[in-house]
Formats: C-alpha cells, sequence, structure tokens
C-alpha cells in the first residue's frame, strides 16, 4: 500500500521487462484484466504502468473487499468482481487488451483448459496474455531442505490437499495451523499451460524460464543452488487480431 501510495508499480521486474517488448502500456491498453487478483496491489500497478482501466477478478470475498477498500483510500477507480475465475461475467468479453495473472496463480486452477479459454474469451482481438509463476520444475525441490534435495513429486501429474501456510508465504495468520482452510493445488508443465492457450487459440510471444523469485519459496537455499534452477517461467501470448 506504502509503495502504491508513492506512485511505485508492484510489478515484478520480469513483468516489466516483457511489457517492455511490446511499448508503453500508455500506447495500447484501454483496459487491463488481472485475473486472481488477490488484495489488488498488482491491479492497481497497472494503473500507474499506464493501464487506463484496471479490473480484477478473484473468488475471495475478503481479498475483493480489501481491494475495494485499497483503491477507495488510494483513489485509483477500479472494478472488481469476487468470482470464480471461470465464471467471469460475459459482459466482460473481448473487452480486454491485457490479461494480467500470475505470480502464485495457476497452481489453483484445477482446469488449465478452461482457464485458458476465459483468457481468451476476456482478450480483444490482438490483445495479449502476460503471465509469471512459479516454474513447475521448482517443485521438484523440497522448499525446506538447506540443499538441493528432491521433492519426491510425479513433474507430470502432481497434486496435492492439505492444511496450512508457509509463514513466507503468506505471513502468520495467527490462527494454529489445523485451523486453516483446507487448500487444493496442483503443478501445471510447461507443456501444459502453452498447449492450453494454443488450444485456446493464443499465440505464443515469448516463453522465459528464470532463476527469479518472486517470493522466499526456498528460505534455507543459498543463493547460489537457487541460481541453479529455474524458479519462474513467465508468458507474452496474444489473440490474433
Ligand atoms: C497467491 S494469490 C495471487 C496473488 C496475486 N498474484 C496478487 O496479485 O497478489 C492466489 C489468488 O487466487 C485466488 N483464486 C484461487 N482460485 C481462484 C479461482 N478459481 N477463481 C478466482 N480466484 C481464485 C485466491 O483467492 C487468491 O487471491
Amino acid at each position: 500500500m506504502r509503495l502504491l501510495r508513492s506512485g511505485k508499480s508492484n510489478l515484478h521486474p520480469i513483468e516489466r521487462q516483457n511489457f517492455s517488448r511490446l511499448g508503453a502500456l500508455s500506447e495500447w491498453c484501454d483496459r487491463a484484466i488481472h485475473l486472481q487478483c488477490a488484495s489488488g496491489y498488482d491491479t492497481l500497478s497497472l494503473l500507474l504502468e499506464g493501464a487506463k482501466d484496471v479490473v480484477g477478478v478473484d473468488i475471495s470475498e475478503v481479498h475483493i473487499q480489501n481491494a475495494q477498500w485499497t483503491s477507495a483510500q488510494l483513489e485509483m477507480p477500479a472494478q472488481w468482481f469476487c468470482c470464480d475465475l471461470l465464471d467471469t461475467p460475459s459482459e466482460l468479453n473481448e473487452t480486454a487488451d491485457l490479461v494480467y495473472t500470475g505470480q502464485g496463480a495457476i497452481n489453483w486452477i484445477h482446469d488449465i483448459e478452461a482457464w485458458a479459454g476465459v483468457v481468451a474469451r476476456l482478450l480483444c482481438p490482438g490483445g495479449v496474455l502476460s503471465l509469471l509463476d512459479d516454474h513447475p520444475a521448482s517443485w521438484l525441490f523440497s522448499q525446506d531442505s538447506e540443499a538441493l534435495e528432491a521433492s519426491g513429486i510425479n513433474y507430470f501429474s502432481h497434486a496435492e490437499t492439505n492444511r496450512g501456510w508457509s509463514p513466507e508465504y503468506i505471513g502468520d495468520l495467527g490462527k494454529p495451523r489445523d485451523q486453516h482452510a483446507i487448500k487444493h493445488e496442483r503443478v501445471w508443465t510447461i507443456a501444459q499451460v502453452v498447449q492450453a492457450l494454443l488450444k485456446a487459440g493464443l499465440q505464443l510471444e515469448y516463453l522465459g524460464e528464470h532463476p527469479d523469485e518472486y517470493w522466499s519459496a526456498f528460505p534455507k537455499l543459498s543463493e547460489a543452488d537457487k541460481s541453479r534452477i529455474p524458479m519462474t517461467f513467465s508468458i507474452i501470448a496474444r489473440k490474433p487480431a
């Protein structure tokens, strides 16, 4: 909030670098739709990056209430929708020059083709998707280890259901772990994500694999070890004009 108040964008340097391939947002982005916007800091950052109008979509009522509060406090107008992204209202169809998502998003999606279909229906012809998210290969390593150790998961078909959050990820929620909500997440391989986007009719313009993190997923690992594995990947994909 302090960052936004001072007029600074919260976006990751990789996202900003990817945008720089497309020219200034102020020149081409009349509307950006942020899927899985959480409390909207990155959504509002898109205004600072040059988008003229921003829309945030998230399934969490608490996140959307926070987002509404923040945009009102900062006098940064935005539209917020509280729904499953698969149910994003049809009034938004083909209105986005940019669909922006990631930073802990697609692991919560359980039907990647349906997700890609929503991205495609929201984009205007010629509009682009920007995605930066955890690299699926990073799941192959144990997050609690001080050296690179196999987590033992199956890269090609991993889904998990558990309770509790890593404090590195979401901070101290103030409740014992056994009282946290149950969460369901899964790994989508790079191929599954790209194939879903291609099947939805998008064209891949950029695919990057990066050692850079956006959160401290491996708090005990040395920087040297972290630099040896792909932590994140990013995509720019376009709906044909
Ligand atoms: C880790 S957060 C993403 C944070 C985001 N990168 C940001 O701007 O801060 C994941 C978000 O996905 C949302 N979410 C999970 N499943 C969803 C769904 N099916 N539809 C919409 N939002 C969903 C959660 O409520 C949560 O806010």
